[in-house]
């Protein structure tokens, strides 16, 4: 990959003049503010549209000093961060005093991440000096699909005033990953053990090979305490109505929908129906899968039909992050439209 050494400095002054400046990472695209900067954390939200409560992660460069931003940071933490960092894998910790609480929603936990991405790396590298932190939701608006291009950037931001807007976006092409990074939560690590918030590409066979054990899931207990991804259970939503469909019922829904006179998009995997604007072929190994499932999600969702249709996926653990997304993606619609799939 090329990287713009002088893209990136004009990048790293905006971040240090307290501008947001959205950066490709090897997950998604994020919306980057410095960490430090109280005005910038408030106009991240703003931009985004995004509820107060609902925290940010840190971005840190790889080397970064830790205990900075964290505390009581339990050993099983530095085991993680020495397989996965740079990676796609963040951490929540027990926040230090000095970092902002507007950050973490009002909680006294904070996530870190150091991603590997070469443009992302050599931001935070320089951004100063290495020692700062840049807090980066990913850079679309509140529930709406995650970007994996510079494009899909502008696309979500392009309509805003210049008072309330990104400043700067680094161009790095598609990102490598496709889906958010996993995140797993520490900060009552001796109470509750690892508990994972939000499956990602890393997974949770990984993460045991680490822990000896696998993380918890996160229950309903755990969810009066803490606001993290796993409170929304409609997130990631394309403005088509979307649902699952299993390959068995695939036919017998797709005529169902066309004596309706619905216009359909179908994202298929092994199906095997044949390809036309309205139906995608998505690749059968979840790496490649995921690297391609926002993207489809957006442009099917340009194209104004009726109705997304998704082939479900296997359960494996490697098809976790996706089916999470997926879950996610179609919940408000597949309450609504379960009936038709009884078709
Ligand atoms: O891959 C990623 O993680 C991307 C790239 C840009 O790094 N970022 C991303 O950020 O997905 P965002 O804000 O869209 O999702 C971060 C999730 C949120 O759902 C938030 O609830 C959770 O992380 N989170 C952040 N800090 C937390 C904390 N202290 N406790 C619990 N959950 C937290
Ligand atoms: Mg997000």
């Amino acid at each position: 990959m090329i990287i713009d050494l002088a893209k990136i400095i004009v990048a790293v002054r905006k971040l240090e003049e307290g501008k947001l400046v959205a950066f490709p990472t090897e997950t998604v695209y994020g919306l980057g503010g410095d960490a430090e900067n109280t005005l910038a954390i408030t106009q991240i939200y703003a931009v985004k549209k995004r509820p107060i409560n609902h925290p940010l992660i840190i971005h840190i460069a790889p080397g970064a000093d830790i205990n900075f931003w964290a505390i009581d940071i339990p050993q099983q933490a530095y085991v993680l961060m020495a397989k996965f960092w740079p990676g796609a894998l963040t951490l929540i910790l027990k926040r230090a005093s000095r970092v902002s609480s507007i950050i973490s929603g009002g909680q006294d936990s904070v996530g870190l991440r150091c991603p590997s991405h070469p443009i992302a790396q050599t931001l935070l590298r320089l951004f100063k000096g290495g020692k700062g932190g840049v807090v980066a939701p990913s850079a679309n608006k509140f529930g709406y699909i995650s970007p994996t291009t510079a494009q899909h950037v502008r696309d979500e931001f392009s309509n805003m005033s210049s008072l309330n807007s990104v400043d700067y976006i680094l161009d790095g092409g598609q990102c490598p990953i496709g889906i958010e990074s996993t995140i797993l939560d520490l900060s009552r690590f001796t109470t509750h053990g690892a508990i994972l918030l939000r499956p990602g590409q890393i997974t949770i066979d990984q993460i045991a090979s680490v822990l000896g054990e696998l993380p918890q899931k996160l229950h309903n207990k755990l969810f009066m305490s803490s606001r993290t991804s796993g409170m929304y259970e409609s997130h990631y939503t394309p403005h088509t109505p979307i649902i699952q469909v299993t390959i068995d019922k695939l036919l017998n829904v797709l005529m169902y929908l066309a004596k309706c006179n619905f216009v359909v998009t179908l994202i298929q995997r092994l199906a095997g129906l044949p390809l036309s604007d309205k139906i995608v072929t998505l690749p059968v190994q979840a790496e490649q899968y995921a690297h391609n499932l926002y993207a489809t999600l957006r442009s099917l969702d340009q194209k104004k039909a009726d109705i997304i249709l998704v082939e479900a996926l296997p359960e494996t653990f490697e098809w976790q992050g996706i089916n999470d997304r997926l879950r996610r993606a179609t919940f408000s619609s597949t309450k609504i439209l379960s009936s038709l799939l009884i078709a």
